[in-house]
């Protein structure tokens, strides 16, 4: 039952408030990327969705960025040192961009310590789901052919390998494996998706997932 979440983590829309553990899970899981993704413009991009995944247990103390300095702060009378904030600790995130009725992802990490516990899988069963509710025909991605986990958790989730672009990736050259799914209105879709959703909910409980609509 939602609500009631067997596991410790749940889905929710990204906020600003995230975006300095967002830009550190980043750049663990991409450290060749460069530049560092720009949250705080893509938070206001309508044709994006970020969700993260939070663990709701654990907490961790984040010192808030100094404001941008105006006149009134140069002359000192604003940017008093803020107090650090307790916020939820961040294990992963996902992006996702609509375009002509296709559902991209652009993003998906999991902290490395947190890795191997399924949640790779719940960021994208919130993928399939935010583009079943925007009406999208298929969910589509680039992979790097070398990444076999990522690679493995999409095949999972009924993406198929429909293409390649070469020499996609711009710090070794890599190629980049293009991944689709099968029309998501499909029979074959919904079963096989109804099907790991099951299996997802037996193996490691039942989640919150909260979407932007
Ligand atoms: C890819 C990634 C998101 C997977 O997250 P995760 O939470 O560890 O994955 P899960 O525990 O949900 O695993 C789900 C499935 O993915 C596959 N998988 C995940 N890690 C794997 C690994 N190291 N080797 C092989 N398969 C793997 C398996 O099919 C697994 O299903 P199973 O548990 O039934 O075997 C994570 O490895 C990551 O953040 N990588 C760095 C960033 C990245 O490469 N993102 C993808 C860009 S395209």
């Amino acid at each position: 039952m939602l609500g009631q979440s067997a596991l410790p983590y749940a889905l929710r829309p990204m906020e600003k408030s995230d975006l300095d553990q967002v830009a550190a899970m980043e750049r663990e899981a991409f450290p060749t990327l460069w530049p560092p993704t720009s949250y705080r413009r893509e938070l206001k991009n309508r044709m994006a969705e970020y969700t993260v995944c939070v663990r709701d247990d654990e907490f961790v103390t984040v010192q808030p960025r100094p404001k941008k300095k105006g006149l009134l702060g140069i002359f000192g009378r604003r940017n008093k040192p803020q107090e650090p904030i307790r916020q939820q600790l961040l294990v992963g995130f996902l992006g996702v961009w609509y375009m002509a009725g296709e559902a991209h992802i652009v993003s998906v990490a999991v902290r490395e310590t947190y890795k191997r516990k399924g949640l790779g899988e719940l960021l994208v069963i919130g993928s399939v789901e935010m583009a079943m509710r925007r009406d999208c025909q298929v969910v589509t991605l680039e992979a790097r052919v070398s990444n076999e986990p990522a690679i493995a958790l999409y095949r999972k989730y009924g993406f198929n390998e429909v293409g390649l672009r070469r020499r996609y990736y711009s710090d070794n050259g890599e190629d980049a494996i293009i991944m689709t799914t099968d029309k998501l209105t499909s029979d074959e879709y919904s079963s096989l998706f109804d099907y790991r959703l099951n299996a997802f909910d037996q193996r490691y409980g039942e989640t919150v997932r909260e979407y932007l609509f």
